[in-house]
């Protein structure tokens, strides 16, 4: 016997069972940012390596640790997407999408790879359902945009999700900002775990958001962003702050959250689910505003917002609900002899082309081991065709999970099921 070949590590399948509630996310997600006006944008999976390098930072651990990169035949450096919004500015800019439009609103669904180590809810192929905006530095947009994310969760039924909210300033007040940060923690550098240390030099505002227990104590004392933004930065998240109560949208101010990768400025959220099943995972959801990012990818002086969610980590936290997201057919058709076969399937097809979904057993076999069969995919109705039902243009519908057999008309059989309404 030859050998299995086993799937990449930390990247998944996803079979039927599991594939129906990734649907039901992927068409509620889209039900709710089509209300919002915000309209799909498919870019490719690879990317120029430059444009994470520069979009999302080369400090970052996205960008420094985390990507697949390689040079393709032409000798290019190219990286496949860690995440979709340094790619959704890339097309905004090479489309010139704002000669266009003052004001766009796109939204994405697709993989993304990161080379992390893994865990639950962690992976290295992972789906984001994205949204970005561009052309509004109003905070309006801002309340917008998160108003859409908590209708996403809101739609999908999922509870026990809380907002996280912060500002983090800009080029205005963050220099100061991190001159301070850097002063605190210089203190304690000797207590600073390994990535801590260098974060001191590159990146010290995410020293805030280590989840090692040392830094984190040591964190706890450092100055809040939120006591140092400037004027304008300030003024901007108060408006923020004020629609999002006038929207019945709670939220809890984390001045410690800071996310993880460099295009941020003022605003930025996150949506963290308390179940227990995600673990230290428990983002579902981040985002904030970027209003930099177009401009350092080459283009206009274009404000942008956006957020994603991890497909997955919605899809664990709504498989534990336990829902029917799967359904039933709406129909087995078992043949009675041989004979009525060719016959049955045709009418089969009717059936299918009027809307049903019909199942059969095409190995045919026993009438016990057909119904058994039908038992199986959960019909909720099976039909029973020989010879003689099929002269007469009748047969037995029979419920399947309780309730009399009755005698229909074949032709009959799509209006009669429409008409029945599922069991619940
Ligand atoms: P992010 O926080 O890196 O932000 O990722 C957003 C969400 O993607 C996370 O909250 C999490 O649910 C999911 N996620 C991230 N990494 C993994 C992983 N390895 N396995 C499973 N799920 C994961 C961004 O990617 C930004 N582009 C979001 C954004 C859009 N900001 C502005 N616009």
């Amino acid at each position: 016997m030859s050998q299995k070949i086993a799937g990449v590590k930390g990247m998944n399948d996803v079979l039927p069972g599991e594939v129906e509630v990734w649907q039901f996310v992927e068409q509620k997600a889209r039900e709710v940012c089509r209300r919002f006006g915000y309209r799909e944008v498919r870019t490719p999976v690879v990317e120029d390596t430059a444009l994470f390098v520069r979009g999302v930072g080369e400090g970052t651990d996205i960008v420094g640790k985390e990507m697949y990169t390689f040079e393709d035949k032409g000798g290019r450096s190219l990286s496949l997407r860690p995440e979709g919004t340094a790619p959704a500015a890339r097309a905004y800019v090479e489309h010139s999408v704002s000669n266009q439009e003052p004001i766009t609103r796109w939204y994405y669904l697709g993989p993304m790879f990161r080379y992390e180590r893994m865990k639950a809810g962690r992976y290295r192929q992972f789906s984001q359902l994205g949204a970005e905006a561009y052309g509004a530095k109003e905070p309006a947009q801002d309340a917008e945009m998160i108003e859409l994310s908590v209708r996403i969760l809101e739609a999908l039924g999922l509870q026990g999700v809380s907002l996280h909210l912060n500002s983090i300033g800009d080029n205005a007040c963050r220099p100061a900002y991190q001159k301070k940060l850097v002063d605190h923690f210089q203190g304690h550098r000797a207590e600073l775990c390994q990535d801590c240390q260098a974060r001191l030099e590159r990146n010290p505002l995410r020293i805030l958001d280590c989840k090692n227990e040392g830094c984190r104590a040591i964190a706890r004392d450092a100055p809040s962003i939120l006591d140092a933004l400037c004027e304008g930065c300030r003024a901007h998240f108060e408006e923020v702050k004020r629609r999002l109560t006038a929207l019945g949208i709670p939220f809890e101010l984390d001045p410690r959250m800071v996310r993880g990768l460099d295009y941020y400025t003022r605003t930025a959220f996150e949506l963290l689910a308390s179940d227990p099943v995600l673990g230290t995972a428990s983002a579902v959801c981040g985002g904030g505003r970027y209003d930099r990012l177009v401009k350092e990818l080459g283009g206009p002086d274009v404000p942008g917002i956006g957020f994603a969610m991890g497909v997955e980590r919605l899809c664990l936290l709504l498989a534990e609900q336990k829902r029917d997201f799967a359904g039933a057919p709406d129909l087995f058709v078992a043949t009675a002899d041989a004979k009525a076969d060719e016959a049955a399937v045709k009418l089969v097809s009717q059936y299918r082309s009027a809307g049903l979904w019909v199942e059969t057993d095409p190995r045919g076999g026993s009438l016990k081991s057909q119904m058994k069969r039908a038992d199986k995919t959960g019909a909720r109705f099976a039909l029973v065709l020989g010879e003689r039902e099929l002269s007469e243009g009748s047969a037995e519908l029979k419920p399947m999970r309780g309730g009399e057999p009755r005698r229909v008309a074949l032709g009959e059989v799509p209006g009669i099921l429409r008409g029945e309404k599922a069991p619940a």
